[in-house]
């Protein structure tokens, strides 16, 4: 028989054609109930006079009927109470700080930094969230890199456009299902390039966290940008983090930018969950003998330095190249990213840390 999660997660694949959001996301259904096979919810609506109320149920209803042992299903609808129609486009209070703001439920924000560029942090960001997807956890992935946009490039492959609603701006969704943001999906061309100022970037970054619609997320990660430039600094001090993530490579120089990155961390007081060492070697094809291609691995010692885990050594493998340059990282098999993405899940601070802006 199905059970409660069963039934909500069925109708969390029914959208609202309007909002083209999920109805439980947009917090359409209530008062969930199973008796012997009948299945009955109510659908709140934010005019009873919605003339898509019957697409939304009718899809509701083949979803739920097709669960195990279900066999009737009743749907009771009614308007949305003023304070959930506030809820859902944003309510006064949220609309100050964001309009999207009020509505999100963002549970775990991690942020992936880099003391220098081209480390593969991007890839990282992706890889991590493609694992947690995996998993069955609904994510997030908030390209924080203003000037230098590279998400949708590995995880999109179609031209796809985020869309305005009343609650805020929609997020483009992958295949797999990974929320995704980046200045990138806005421009009007994506090669065109992003020549702002600290200001102008800094409000992009506080509307990708305040008027995004991310709704409910058990994991938003942040790609950064490289280093420690003003621009991470803007990020770092606008989003609630629970944590950061570093990423490095095994060149002895990077060991020391790895180390002022994690000082502008710990100067602002965001824990440091641990490090990634990528292309930590290669593998040859023939003999699967470890070749250290950048010297030898300093990752361990890296960590120990700054009191923190190594989570893992990620090779270089030409298909994180290939498939990220054509938009499917999300295809990536991601066997040696189970392991990282397992140690990171168990060492993620439950508590989010405030904005040293919202702090002072
Ligand atoms: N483990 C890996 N194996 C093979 N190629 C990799 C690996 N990691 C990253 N790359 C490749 O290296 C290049 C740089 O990676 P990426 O864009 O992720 O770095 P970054 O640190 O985000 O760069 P930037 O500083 O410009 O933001 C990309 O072409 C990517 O496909
Ligand atoms: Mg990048």
């Amino acid at each position: 028989m199905a059970s409660i999660e069963a039934v909500r997660q069925a109708l969390s694949q029914v959208m609202d054609p309007e909002l083209n959001r999920s109805i439980v996301d947009l917090g359409m259904v209530h008062d969930i109930a199973i008796d012997d096979g009948t299945v009955s919810f109510t659908l709140a609506l934010t005019t009873i006079a919605c003339p898509l109320r019957g697409q939304m149920a009718n899809d509701a209803r083949e979803r739920l009927m097709a669960l195990e042992g279900v066999s009737d299903v009743v749907i009771n609808m009614r308007e949305m109470t003023a304070e959930e129609k506030a809820k859902l486009t944003g309510g006064a209070s949220a609309q100050q700080e964001g309009s999207a703001l009020g509505y999100n439920n963002v549970r775990h924000v991690v942020a992936v930094l880099s003391g220098k560029g081209g480390v593969g942090k991007s890839s990282v960001s992706s890889l991590l969230a493609v694992a947690l997807r995996r998993r069955g956890h609904r994510v997030g992935l908030l390209d924080a890199d203003i000037t230098g946009p590279s998400i949708p490039k590995m995880l999109l492959h179609r031209d796809e456009r985020p869309i305005g609603s009343p609650l805020g701006i929609l997020p483009v969704q992958t295949e797999g299902g990974i929320k995704l943001m980046s200045i990138n999906l806005l421009l009007a061309d994506p090669n065109q390039a992003v020549i702002w100022r600290g200001p102008l970037i800094s409000g992009a970054i506080k509307q990708f966290w305040g008027d995004v619609v991310w709704g409910d997320l058990d994991y938003l990660i942040v790609d950064l940008p490289p280093g420690t430039s003003d621009a991470s600094l803007t990020v770092l001090q606008t989003i609630p983090l629970n944590g950061i993530v570093m990423v490095t490579t095994p060149q002895s120089l990077a060991g020391m930018v790895v180390r002022k990155a994690a000082s502008m961390a710990s100067q602002l007081n965001i824990p440091l969950i641990g490090l990634i060492e990528n292309m930590s070697y290669a593998e040859c094809p023939k003999c699967g003998e470890h070749v250290e291609v950048f010297g030898p691995s300093n990752a361990a010692e890296v960590a120990t330095a700054m009191g923190v885990p190594l989570l893992g050594r990620l090779p270089i493998r030409p298909d994180i190249a290939r498939l990220g340059d054509s938009g499917r990282l999300e295809e990536y098999p991601a066997e040696e990213f189970e392991d990282i993405a397992e140690r990171l899940l168990a060492l993620v601070p439950e508590q989010a840390c405030t904005p040293a802006s919202a702090r002072q």
